[in-house]
């Protein structure tokens, strides 16, 4: 039998996962309130008898990552009705017999406006792309009282199932710049991510309007094309750098009980991607 004798074992979990900046940003959480923690990056391919193995060996919770999510849901116990809806969990916590589920992205999208004072009960709402990452957006928008919301993917029929489960509109990716005008745009697809395009935009800035809201979900790099096309344009962005400090924050306080130190995780975040300077709140935004 192998069991942490004193300091307690916490990790991310996927595949590639040598990249991952959540032990940077948990390790400094635990740092700052000198808890005797250690988070580690852990490639795991054999979801079912890894999760196994890390329960056996003590670690008292994970973070989860692609393409282990939507498996997760269904090893994990004691789910919430958010992870059921969202069909995916990226929080496993020990408990006596097993690991309980949880979703923390969608609060991650949620704290993200909270935190910005950024409102959007009936605003009309862009969704570009229809995989997990989209499904945690959309959920997030209707907890957060969105009017309508339209989901614009590269595959039009992928699009049209999550529209038909989450009761909103889809519209073929091509045809976005024809959908009318909308004041909150998400971006779930990986177009604008290192080694990815990085400076292509996933649609035409045609529909980006000042004012309007617009969120990347890539934090790699912390501003994509599309954020930086976005502000000059006048819009409001927020970069997916906020998403990773607030769904971590939700990790931390769910297997902790306590508030997180984002203040710190947002510190260490920028250091480490070198980030341009934030506001005056602590915000990444480009000045
Ligand atoms: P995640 O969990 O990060 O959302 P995913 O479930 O694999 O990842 O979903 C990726 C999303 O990005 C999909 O909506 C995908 O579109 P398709 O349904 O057409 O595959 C979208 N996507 C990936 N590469 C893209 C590209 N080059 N241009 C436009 N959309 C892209």
């Amino acid at each position: 039998m192998i069991r942490p004798a004193q300091t307690q074992l916490y990790a991310v979990i996927g595949t590639p996962i040598s990249h991952s900046l959540s032990p940077v940003m948990m390790n400094e959480a635990f740092n700052v309130l000198n808890m005797n923690v250690v988070y580690v990056a852990l490639e795991v391919t054999n979801l079912e008898q890894d999760l196994e193995t890390l329960w056996r060996v003590g670690f008292g919770g994970l973070s989860v990552t692609i393409p282990h999510k939507e498996r997760a849901l269904k090893i994990a116990s004691d789910l919430d009705s958010s992870a059921k809806a969202i069909g995916a969990v990226n929080t496993l916590k020990r408990s006596k017999n097993g690991w309980q589920g949880r979703n923390t992205d969608w609060i991650g999208i949620v704290r993200s406006f909270q935190e910005r004072g950024i409102q959007m009960h009936g605003k009309r709402v862009l969704v570009i792309g229809a995989g997990g990452a989209s499904r945690a957006v959309i959920y997030a928008a209707k907890q957060m009282g969105a009017g309508e919301i339209v989901i614009a993917n590269r595959t039009y029929e992928k699009g049209v199932e999550v529209a038909e489960e989450f009761e909103c509109e889809a519209i073929p990716l091509d045809d976005v710049t024809a959908g009318g005008e909308f004041e909150v745009i998400f971006q779930t697809t990986p177009v604008g991510m290192s080694g990815y395009g990085d400076d292509k935009l996933p649609v035409s800035s045609v529909i980006l309007k000042p004012g309007s809201v617009v969120m990347d979900l890539v934090y790699n790099p912390v501003w994509t094309a599309f954020l930086r096309k976005a502000r000059k344009l006048g819009c409001i962005v927020i970069s997916g750098l906020d998403m990773l400090i607030y769904q971590g924050a939700a990790q931390f306080e769910w297997w902790f009980g306590m508030p997180a130190p984002v203040a710190a995780m947002r510190r260490v975040l920028q250091k480490v991607t070198k980030a341009e300077q934030n506001d005056d709140k602590g915000n990444f935004t480009i000045r």
